[in-house]
């Protein structure tokens, strides 16, 4: 069935998808909303009895509508530095607390590959028979079923991700299975990250909820990270994928360099170096005017003009106007820093990721290549000043990361 369909089907369709899911508007297939409203159409039913259905505050055809937008692209040891960090750095670590079990959470798993390679890099990096539990969970039933099968062709092999650790072993020339022992310590169920886990799953040490929350609105993105930190072990590691996040969660600190996007969660009473936001915020608050006045101008006909405020400081009120929910307002902040210093990093990155959230990406991905260039050229641990002192390679790992988003998904 062909023409047009009644827009406040199609209106309610998408709010009842975002509801569901986190998704910022233009992360919200539109054609894959459509050809569920023509399917039941074409069934019989009518626009305003799909529209009553889609009233209700759940009801069967929302779920089938937010399964429909869903993104499922995976593959084993997909950005294979977590791995190695988590086997090198975060398995000691845990065993220097003294954890008697380590468990791992793949967050918005599909089809499990992220899973099956977490609790192989777990169980290789520990002595034999150490206990290991894995947990996937995701919100597509059909990528869970497929989870389940353990049997995985081609697709969810890749040469940019090297095999890290014994997983699976071939069947034939294009399928492989993966290994029981790997298998058996990995499960997994059906969870919508914007709705608390259940207790029965207890806690984590490592987390990895990665290339999901880059489809999340800010604020669905937030309160996803507020609760995946809950149900971390104190000193457990949260990692996110490239540019998801441009800030250090609360109750958390980085760990590892920046590019890796891992946080740990703090032991209850460790104390915090204040972070390096703060110290800019301490800059920012600094007297204006310079203490000892200044030695009388010999031609005192016109004041000397100001100096135009710093580029961290004019970027902190930006993030000010961000937390307000001011987004129209910091973006005109950012645009105003970005002509005044356009070798500022910080603020190329921060404009453009507040232009792909609010759905404007092409206009994020010149600020995007304009970012990677400019990052190109420093040396890559050279430290950049912003509301956190990060380096060179943060900013062009950032820039790549987003650039070639749409060639991987
Ligand atoms: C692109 S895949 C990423 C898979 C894997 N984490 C990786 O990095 O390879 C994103 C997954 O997130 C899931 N997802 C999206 N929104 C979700 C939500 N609100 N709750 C749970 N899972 C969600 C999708 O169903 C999809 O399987």
């Amino acid at each position: 069935m062909s023409g047009e369909l009644d827009p406040r089907l199609l209106t309610r369709a998408r709010e009842v998808v975002a509801a569901i899911t986190g998704f910022r508007d233009d992360a919200i297939a539109t054609e894959a909303m459509e050809r569920v409203v023509r399917a039941e159409l074409t069934r019989g039913r009518s626009a305003g009895d799909l529209l009553g259905e889609l009233l209700q505050p759940v009801s069967p055809l929302s779920a089938t509508l937010a399964r429909s937008v869903l993104v499922g692209e995976t593959y084993f040891f997909r950005q294979p530095e977590h791995f190695r960090f988590i086997s090198q750095e975060g398995v000691p670590a845990a065993l220097r607390r003294g954890a008697l079990a380590l468990r791992g959470w793949s967050a918005g798993c599909a089809t499990g590959e992220e899973a099956y390679s977490l609790a192989a890099c777990l169980q290789s990096s520990l002595p034999h028979g150490f206990p290991v539990e894995v947990l996937g969970t995701d919100l597509q039933e059909s990528s869970l079923e497929t989870a389940r099968r353990a049997t995985y062709g081609s697709w969810s092999r890749r040469e940019s991700a090297p095999r890290l650790f014994p997983l699976y072993v071939e069947l034939g020339d294009r399928e492989v299975q993966i290994l029981p022992v790997v298998r058996r310590v990995t499960t997994f169920a059906q969870s919508n990250l914007l709705a608390p886990l259940p207790e029965r799953f207890g806690r984590f040490d490592f987390i990895l909820c990665r290339n999901v929350l880059t489809y999340f609105t800010p604020a669905a993105r937030d309160a996803a990270i507020t609760l995946l930190s809950r149900t971390l072990n104190p000193g457990g590691l949260l990692f996110l994928g490239a540019v998801e996040v441009d800030r250090v969660p609360p109750g958390m600190v980085r760990e590892g360099p920046p590019e890796l996007q891992c946080f740990r969660l703090l032991a209850p009473g460790e104390s915090v170096a204040p972070s390096s936001r703060t110290r800019a915020s301490d800059r920012a608050r600094a007297p204006e005017k310079p203490e000892r006045p200044a030695p009388p101008a010999t031609k005192p006909a016109r004041a000397a003009a100001a100096p135009p405020p710093e580029p961290s400081r004019i970027h902190l009120t930006a993030l000010e106007r961000i937390e307000e929910g001011d987004e129209v307002g910091a973006t005109a902040v950012l645009e105003a820093l970005v002509r005044q210093s356009p070798d500022y990093l910080p603020g190329l990155l921060e404009l453009a990721l507040l232009r792909e959230r609010s759905g404007a990406r092409e206009a994020a991905v010149p600020l995007m290549r304009t970012l990677r260039s400019r990052a190109e050229r420093l040396p890559p641990d050279q430290l950049v000043d912003g509301p956190e002192a990060l380096p060179a390679r943060f900013y062009q790992a950032s820039a790549d990361a987003y650039l070639n988003q749409g060639t991987l998904e």
